[in-house]
């Protein structure tokens, strides 16, 4: 049985994304969580649970119970507002949406805050590498030299000698990018850079290189998510979540049926579209999870935005702020950054400024429906959720 009980987004912070060596994890946090309540014009005491997405604080800075210390951080520990921490690696802020949108859904709660953050420039070099692939299987991948760019490396190998596609198409997805990102006060990266640029950056992980790899960012991103009884009650306006598809697939690379397939992204984002009831056709753009230029590819591919092995056809001509279908207008994990709980979450404010007509610069014309996609890891778990509509 699926209820009726709509979910809208009420309102939306974030702090800037980048490297903060001044600011700590719960300063990000809480800048964030005060501009989404600034946004939806609410009192803390009225939220009825806060999620945080959080994916690397313990390993980063020792740090756990982070939902309990930003409770106490921001100040309201002392209003009884359940704080949870969720954890689905660098899907971690989307599953933290996730949980609070079933917590309205199923009636109990009517205002909730999500939160999403990482504090990932504590630490640095082959350390923070090592920490990155905690993300991956430790016994057969990390243990034998894999690393995230490593595993997205194989991918690209393999998906460039199978259709014949050069290293043009994945630098054309960080160009696209950066140029977004360029208009995103907030981002990471606010440098526009050229194709050749990006092909001849420095080699992270052939055919990989520099400005195909998505950085380690800090930032921290919030939203309040409120029941339809809450926003007519309130006089309130929002925009819907319409939505969502969770899916799950192999943990390990090498147990996947295809090196440049998540299995979890065709099936997620056939859920999510099935339940919001449209059709691709429908979306007036999307935030895909581009932690690797190669992700990127395959997500257009797996979610049917392009035939398998065709995607240059779109990213080469169709994927700006005014093209058929406009992707990563935020400026996508590559260039708006990603710090790895937060990015989820992050996608859900870029959704909410466009359907609102809040972008600024990077506004597309007149959008409905967004479809929003995170990953966790090289793909074990994807999250799609559309946000949009009536
Ligand atoms: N794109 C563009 N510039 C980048 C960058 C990126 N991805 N990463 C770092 N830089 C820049 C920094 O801003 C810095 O510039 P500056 O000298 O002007 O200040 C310079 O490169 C050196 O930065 P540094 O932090 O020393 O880079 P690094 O070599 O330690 O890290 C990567 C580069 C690509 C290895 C790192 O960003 C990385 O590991 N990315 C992948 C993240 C990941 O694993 N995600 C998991 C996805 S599943």
């Amino acid at each position: 049985m699926r209820l009726s009980n709509d979910v809208f987004i009420l309102g939306t912070g974030e702090s800037k994304y980048g490297e903060l060596w001044d600011r700590s994890l719960r300063e990000i946090s809480v800048e964030a969580g005060l501009n989404a309540i600034e946004s939806s014009g609410i009192r803390t005491k009225d939220l009825d649970a806060i999620y945080m997405g959080n994916s690397l604080a313990g390993m980063i800075s020792g740090q756990e119970n982070i939902g309990a210390l930003m409770s106490d951080y921001a100040g309201i520990a002392d209003e009884d507002v359940p704080t949870l921490r969720i954890e689905a690696s660098t899907a971690s802020g989307a599953a933290a949406v996730h949980q609070a949108f079933l917590s309205i859904k199923s009636g109990e709660y009517d205002l909730v805050m999500v939160g999403g953050v990482e504090k990932m420039t504590e630490l640095y070099g082959t350390e923070m590498i090592d920490i990155s692939s905690s993300i991956l299987d430790r016994e057969w991948e990390a243990f034998f030299g894999g690393t995230p760019a490593a595993m997205a490396a194989l991918s690209a190998r393999k998906y460039m000698k199978d259709f014949g596609v050069g290293k043009d198409v994945l630098a054309a997805i960080s160009v696209n990018d950066h140029k977004n990102a360029s208009m995103n006060p907030i981002a990471h990266f606010s440098n526009i850079i050229s194709l050749d640029q990006a092909m001849n950056s420095t080699p992270v992980a052939e055919p990989l290189n520099l400005m195909d790899c998505a950085p380690q960012s800090d930032g921290a991103s919030c939203i309040i998510l409120a029941s339809e009884s809450y926003m007519k009650k309130e006089g309130k306006e929002g925009v819907k979540i319409a939505g969502n598809g969770i899916s799950q697939e192999y943990f390990a690379l090498h147990s996947r049926d295809s090196l440049y397939s998540m299995k979890s992204t065709v099936s997620a984002s056939r859920k999510a579209l099935d339940r919001a009831g449209i059709s691709l056709d429908d979306v007036s753009f999307a935030e895909v999870h581009d932690s690797f230029s190669i992700y990127g590819i395959m997500a257009l591919e797996d979610m049917g935005f392009a035939p398998r092995g065709k995607a240059r056809d779109i990213v080469l001509s169709e994927i700006g702020l005014n093209g058929r279908i406009p992707i990563n207008p935020s400026g996508g994990l590559k260039a708006k950054g990603f710090p790895y709980g937060a990015t989820g979450v992050g996608q859900f404010v870029e959704a909410y400024l466009q359907l609102m007509g809040k972008a600024g610069k990077r506004q597309i014309a007149d959008p409905e429906y967004a479809l929003l996609h995170s990953v966790a890891g090289t793909g074990s778990t994807s999250i799609v959720h559309i946000v949009g509509g009536e």
